[in-house]
């Protein structure tokens, strides 16, 4: 282009204006998002990290890295980080035990990961001609629900404990009342919380499975998807946790951004591959030179990276320093709010979530506190300090003291 002529001059002074307006914008929205960060408290997620400047938005963030298809099949195109994305699946596979049978792939988050489990489950049955009951309790993340419709799945909801567990006894007389309506007894898909989106609240699995052995139901006939999208990088870390996989779980879903930490959101999905290759049958895609076992088609292979810089990075031993920590803050806060007698103050055992009144709408506000049922919640992640618990605890006496 020439810019001899007025009106190239004019369009050129156009796109300086708008480049100027846009990038000014980028900047006010930056500024205020990294305020928001300093009062992110109701999430489980960590607002603010540096990975990218390793992980580099002028470096590998400028590649197109695409992890079409299965992880253990490369495919055609050679632009992938399948190599790191089995790498992150192999270092949780151990952490669960399974590390010599197992299959998965990075999800897009803890949604995408029931997802998988449920669609697994009813493929799984379906293969043998019985469609499966989907049997999930009431504090089920929202996604379970959704998922089974999506899925087209029979479902019963299991009532919950005041703390947001299943009540094992209702689980029993559902499944009573569904042998009576059902006497050849469907394959079961049980989805089992490994700690609820509000209450933290942990399923036993060996609660239930004495509940489906007190009934004689056939183990062949049951499936169990473990929903630890928070919990799932601290849960192996609490000693006494009996190991998920040894005691009947089929596979799990985990979510990459909120306990490992990575800054955009992502998940792990995993489950024993001799299961897999018995829910699924060939897969294979020409086009891409590929087998299609994943949800969607094209994956973002950033993520997978960004997991395994994370989870390599922290390790075992890192891992477990932060679970360790943010229990104990959690149990810091929540000792905080009891010595100031605020109502309804709540924590289950070896998890981050505390549970107290809803505060009022400033408090909600400025902390960005989820809240239902009158109660909200603060996530106490890794950026969550003792400080900033004691700023979050002044902040509420005076909203308390304003209200008076
Ligand atoms: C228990 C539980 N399951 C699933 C999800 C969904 O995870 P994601 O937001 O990664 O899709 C969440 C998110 O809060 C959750 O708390």
């Amino acid at each position: 282009m020439s810019l001899d002529q007025p009106e190239d001059l004019e369009s050129a002074k156009d796109d300086i204006e708008r480049l100027a307006e846009a990038e000014i914008r980028l900047a006010h929205f930056q500024a205020e998002q990294i305020r928001y960060a300093t009062t992110y408290f109701g999430y489980p997620e960590v607002p603010v990290n540096n990975d990218l400047s390793t992980l580099g938005v002028s470096g590998l963030a400028r590649l197109h890295l695409n992890n079409a298809g299965d992880p253990w099949v490369h495919g055609s195109a050679q632009m992938h980080t399948k190599e790191f994305e089995r790498e992150a699946l192999a270092f949780v596979a151990d952490l669960y035990g399974i590390a010599d049978d197992y299959w998965g792939y990075t999800t897009s988050g803890g949604t995408e990961g029931n997802l998988y489990g449920m669609y697994m489950a009813r493929e799984y049955f379906g293969a043998k001609g019985e469609p499966p009951l989907f049997i999930y309790s009431a504090s089920s993340h929202y996604s379970i629900p959704k998922n089974a419709r999506l899925l087209q799945l029979s479902t019963r909801t299991i009532e919950c404990d005041l703390a947001g567990e299943m009540n094992y006894n209702a689980l029993k007389e559902t499944l009573k009342e569904t042998e009576a309506t059902w006497p050849e007894r469907p394959g079961l898909a049980i989805s089992l919380n490994i700690g609820t989106t509000m209450t933290g609240a942990i399923d036993q699995v060996i609660r239930i499975n004495d509940v489906l052995s007190e009934i004689d139901w056939p183990q062949e006939k049951v499936l169990i998807h473990a929903d630890a999208a928070l919990l799932g990088l601290i849960y192996p870390f609490i000693e006494g946790n009996p190991n998920l996989f040894e005691n009947g779980v089929n596979s799990i879903a985990v979510s990459g951004h909120k306990f490992a930490g990575t800054i955009h959101p992502c998940g792990i999905f995993l489950t024993k591959k001799s299961l897999h290759g018995q829910a699924f049958g060939d897969h294979w895609i020409p086009y891409v030179g590929t087998e299609d076992t994943t949800i969607s088609g094209s994956r973002n292979g950033f993520l997978a990276l960004n997991l395994w810089y994370v989870l390599r990075k922290k390790g075992r031993h890192g891992l477990a320093r932060e679970a360790k920590t943010c229990i104990e803050n959690a149990e810091y806060l929540t000792k905080q709010l009891n010595e100031m007698n605020y109502p309804e103050v709540s924590m289950a055992p070896n998890q981050n979530i505390v549970v107290f009144q809803k505060p009022s709408d400033a408090m909600i506000n400025k902390y960005q506190l989820p809240a239902e049922g009158g109660i909200a919640h603060v996530v106490v992640m890794q950026h969550i300090t003792r400080s900033r618990i004691d700023g979050f605890c002044r902040n509420l006496r005076e909203s308390l003291e304003q209200a008076d």
